[in-house]
């Protein structure tokens, strides 16, 4: 959501305002000596990474950032003086925040109630030791929860007597209902005032709930004498707003490119309709006047236990490392063009990427490729620590350069599958590659269009007499399934068969489109791949017993190097397949009837000569491609047109955006089906040699359906007051396509 418009901000293409003029970020000076410098830094960062994984919150893509950046380091800071045991719990304790934070504000987990519900369970473990009402611990499919309930808990809770943890609960609780409330002004487009915001922001923050947990890692009761209590709580409140209101201050330019609103700088701009520099100087003078009540505050109290590092001091220090930590950690880098930019801390916002992790993706990335294309055409986005590719003549470049390796895929399936096709280079992957292929062939689509066009009948026939159907469930969702399964040999007959084939592919392609590191996602992915693995052995045992033409017979009978492919790789594949083969074809079909029952006259076009239903699907998987974008890892530097991407990195080619892009596509965002040699030269199939495997199934699946749809059914429309939104990054698609037949 972006701020309001104010006079003289010209306005961007996805509807942030950008200062004409760079704005400079202040440098914050806390007036505090900084926390003991720790000798077990090391061990705590090995203990709360290996902990982390453990419980499955960070996989192994977010271990090897937690280790290469200083992420990890404010959580080190906060331990202070305590013992190394309690150390070590303080920094999973900071790492599980983390991880929650990040999970509230960049996906879409804290939407629809999850967040409530969350909220909810954590509440009744607090109160009754237990999160479920049957007094059992029970095994939760979040893996927080889990590790909530099985360890920081149970290791936390005797650090403190009964007044101490009940007043660290009600901390966690409120941090956890102060960000539910931001969540749901966010989906509600609420605004707020500064006095509404405050009183928020320093909840959502949680450091009231961090300085509980450091008094008892370092053994010290600064509640002890109840005359104090007051005292205390006005410290820790000016503590709690110099940290929250600091960190607001130093990503300003992150929060305005992400539209992000709840911010203290775009409020002070928003309420007292004041220019961005203006309002950046008020916010910065609110922390020095809190920083200033704070010394006041501090100074009325003698210390408790001279000799000691007191409360006050802890306080400060605690206080010095956040604020240290928001200005220097790469997070909320300044990215200036020059040097002296950056002596000068100053912001071009401009330059400043949108983050793949912002929901704007999720919601409409175009506008967001366009700014990419025209002013930061190969930019490294933080949060994702990937390099963000989006102008056509630099996909090209990356999916084909020789430099450009497919080990992303070694976390972004590796963990579930093991060392496949998708993730090989160089020779390995031509040979596994050449074991498939012929079954998406020539003679072998023969076969499957038989398949394709009876599943079609038997989908259209099921949905006759009936007033008005969701295309999505009754019909793009289970063909590609159907298909793939019958070419597997597997059973897909019932409608719970169906479902849970499709259940078993949604979460696998979701776990290996989890940019985010969502934990759920990657504990769900792997129970997910054991239940799908339990399903397929029979099949794979009676196949090996009495082979059939099927693809799990061809499987078992291929060979590399003169041995068959063992088992591990024949599940994989089979799940591979599975898939591959049915999320993104449901995509493409959705998109393609999106196209032609919205786009004037294109249904007709097509009806008349239904040949053109091949233009009409290349130019929808041109213009509305389900897969966005396709990672790779840089092994060497890669010299691309626009730029250079450093060795060893991740760049996320972005599809969607080079499917778009003027200096390619003329009138990219139209939907027209007389492009010819134009049409073809998307990525919506990938490129190079790992060019998507069942680009000939998918286009011969989707035409035929979609033809057989306007055959029997010529007068589908849309239903009275439907219209199709497309969500999603990964499989880009509506999720309902509700028409009257
Ligand atoms: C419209 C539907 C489809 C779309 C948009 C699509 C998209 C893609 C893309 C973009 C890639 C390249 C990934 C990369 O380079 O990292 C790919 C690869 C692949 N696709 Fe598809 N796909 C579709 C349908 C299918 C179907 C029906 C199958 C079933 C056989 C399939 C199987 C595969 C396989 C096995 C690969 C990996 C190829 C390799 O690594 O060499 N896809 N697909």
């Amino acid at each position: 959501m972006p701020p309001a418009h104010r006079e003289g901000d010209p306005g961007t293409s996805h509807g942030c305002h950008l200062p004409p003029t760079p704005l400079i970020i202040p440098e914050i000076r806390l007036p505090f000596a900084g926390p003991p410098a720790r000798t077990d830094s090391d061990r705590l960062r090995k203990h709360a990474l290996a902990w982390a994984q453990r419980y499955g919150l960070i996989g192994r893509r977010g271990a090897y950032r937690l280790s290469t950046t200083s992420l990890l380091d404010l959580g080190m800071a906060l331990c202070g003086r305590a013992p190394t045991d309690r150390a070590e719990i303080l920094v999973c304790w900071y790492l599980w925040a983390l991880t929650l934070d990040d999970r509230i504000d960049d996906g879409p987990w804290a939407e629809s109630g999850e967040l409530d519900r969350f909220i909810t369970a954590v509440q009744d473990l607090t109160e009754s030791g237990c999160a479920d009402p049957s007094g059992k611990v029970s095994r939760f499919d979040d893996p927080m929860l889990v590790a909530l309930v099985d360890d920081l808990w149970p290791q936390t809770k005797c650090w403190g007597g009964e007044r101490w943890r009940h007043r660290l609960m009600r901390h966690l609780i409120q941090h956890l209902r102060a960000q539910a409330t931001l969540v749901r002004m966010r989906e509600t487009d609420t605004a707020l005032t500064l006095a509404e915001y405050l009183p928020l922001r320093r909840d959502s923050f949680g450091a009231l709930f961090f300085f509980d947990l450091i008094d008892a890692a370092e053994t010290l009761d600064p509640y002890e004498h109840s005359a104090d209590i007051e005292w205390w709580n006005t410290l820790r409140e000016h503590g709690a707003d110099i940290i929250a209101w600091t960190n607001d201050i130093h990503s300003i330019a992150k929060d305005v490119v992400c539209g992000e609103r709840f911010n203290l700088v775009s409020i002070i701009a928003d309420t007292a309709g004041i220019d961005w520099p203006a309002a950046i100087e008020a916010a910065h003078q609110m922390v020095n006047t809190v920083v200033a009540q704070f010394t006041a505050v501090a100074a009325q109290h003698a210390s408790h236990r001279p000799g000691v590092a007191t409360d006050p001091d802890r306080l400060r220090q605690v206080v010095r490392a956040a604020g240290d930590w928001h200005q220097t950690v790469s997070r909320y880098r300044l990215h200036a063009t020059d040097s002296t930019a950056q002596a000068n801390r100053q912001v071009d916002l401009k330059l400043t990427p949108p983050t793949l992790k912002s929901r704007q993706f999720e919601i409409d990335p175009y506008p967001l490729y366009e700014r990419l294309r025209t002013t930061l055409p190969i930019a490294y986005d933080e949060p994702t620590d990937v390099w963000l590719v989006s102008r056509h003549v630099d996909v090209k470049a990356a999916l084909t350069h020789p430099g450009a390796s497919n080990n992303n895929y070694a976390w972004q399936i590796g963990p579930l599958l093991g060392h496949t096709m998708v993730a090989m280079d160089g020779c390995e992957h031509a040979q596994h590659r050449a074991l498939l292929s012929p079954s998406f062939r020539s003679k072998a689509l023969v076969a499957l269009k038989a398949s394709i066009i009876s599943v079609t009948t038997d989908l259209l026939a099921h949905m006759r007499g009936r007033p008005q159907v969701d295309l999505i469930a009754d019909f793009t969702a289970a063909l590609p399934v159907r298909v793939m399964a019958h070419a597997l040999g597997l059973p897909a007959g019932t409608c719970e068969e169906v479902a849970q084939l499709k259940s078993w592919c949604s979460i696998g392609f979701a776990y290996m489109g989890n940019y985010r590191q969502d934990p759920a996602l990657l504990t769900g992915g792997l129970s997910n791949r054991d239940s799908f693995y339990d399903f397929i052995q029979p099949h794979i045992d009676a196949r090996r017993a009495e082979p059939k033409v099927d693809l799990i017979s061809q499987l078992l009978a291929a060979q590399v190097d003169g041995q068959p492919l063992s088992e591990t790789y024949v599940r994989a594949y089979c799940a591979i397949l599975m898939t591959a083969g049915s999320e993104t074809s449901h995509g493409a079909l959705a998109n393609l009837i999106v196209n032609l029952l919205n786009e004037p006259g294109v249904k007709d076009a097509v009806m008349a000569d239904p040949d053109l239903m091949d233009n009409a699907l290349a130019e929808t998987l041109r213009r509305n491609p389900p897969l966005q974008l396709i990672l790779r890892e840089a092994r060497e530097s890669l010299e691309l047109p626009s730029g250079t991407i450093p060795s060893g990195a991740t760049l996320a080619c972005l599809i969607g955006s080079a499917n778009r892009d003027p200096d390619q596509f003329t009138d990219p965002d139209t939907f027209n089906m007389s492009r010819t040699h134009q049409a073809t030269s998307h990525f919506a199939f990938g490129a190079g040699r790992h060019f998507c495997l069942g680009s000939m199934l998918a286009r011969m699946e989707i035409t035929i359906s979609a033809r057989m749809l306007l055959q029997t059914f010529p007068n589908v429309r849309w239903a009275p007051g439907f219209q199709p939104t497309e969500r999603g990054f990964l499989n880009r698609c509506p999720d309902r396509l509700e028409v009257l037949l």
